[in-house]
């Protein structure tokens, strides 16, 4: 009983450490969120628009486990970019669906550089967190890490921030307030917003009529 109970702890005590890293990787990587310098204003949503209160930014943590097949691979036998990217968008928008309460659509995604590859057999961890509400959209940081299971092993492999647009009735909704606490989430909050600013603007200057008038259309 007491080598079962051994083999157990020695199995689950890399992998429990393995998620504290995880954890502290993930506020790592969220205080260093990148700061943009541009502002724009935002109409806050009225009370009797808001669909319920304030929501927690921990009630929305989103955890996704994925395991890397052969499907998932490209000739070195590392999963694809795209396939990670499309596993991000899937568990930033669970996340945003159980912050919003309602059906989301992914308006944004911010510039991604993956750092390192994970191989065949080895596993991918996502988690999801809303960092920011704003008027009907809601912005959703995603941290995926590569696992070797046999080993319980975790390293950083992509990071990005993803933004929703709430959607009821066929047009955008508004989205609950978030309700930070934390210095850290205060402070996520406030880049947040900068990001949004920015993004925004890069709209704007996208769809700017040219100096001939002609309005410039965005490259697919
Ligand atoms: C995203 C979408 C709803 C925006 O529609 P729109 O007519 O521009 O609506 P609005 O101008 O009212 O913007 C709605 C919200 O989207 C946000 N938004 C729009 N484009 C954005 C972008 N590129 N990045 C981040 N946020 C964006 C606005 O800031 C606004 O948020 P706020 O209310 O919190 O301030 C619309 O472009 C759409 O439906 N796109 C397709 C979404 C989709 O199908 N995604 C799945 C992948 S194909």
């Amino acid at each position: 009983m007491n080598l079962v109970r051994g083999i157990v702890a020695s199995v689950k005590q890399p992998v429990e450490n393995a998620r504290h890293e995880h954890d502290r990787a993930f506020i790592e990587q969220l205080a260093s969120a990148r700061r943009a310098p541009q502002t724009l204003p935002m109409t806050e949503p009225t009370e009797q628009e808001r669909p319920r209160g304030p929501q927690r930014p921990a009630d929305s943590i989103t955890r996704m486990t994925e395991y890397v097949l052969p499907t998932h691979a490209n000739a070195l036998g590392n999963v694809f970019g795209g396939q990670i990217l499309a596993w991000m968008d899937l568990c930033a928008a669970i996340c945003a669906q159980r912050f919003a309460s309602t059906i989301c659509v992914t308006a944004g995604i911010d510039d991604l550089s993956f750092e390192q590859p994970v191989h065949v057999g080895h596993v991918v961890l996502l988690e999801a967190r809303v960092t920011a509400a704003f008027r009907t959209s809601c912005e959703v940081f995603v941290d995926v890490r590569g696992e070797d299971p046999s080993t319980g092993r975790t390293w950083p492999c992509v990071s990005g921030f993803l933004t929703f647009v709430a959607f009821k009735d066929d047009k955008p909704a508004a989205v609950p307030e978030l309700a930070v606490s934390e210095p850290l989430e205060l402070a996520l909050l406030h880049a947040a917003r900068e990001r949004r600013d920015a993004r925004l603007a890069r709209r704007h200057k996208q769809s700017a009529p040219s100096a001939t008038g002609a309005v410039v259309t965005p490259r697919p």
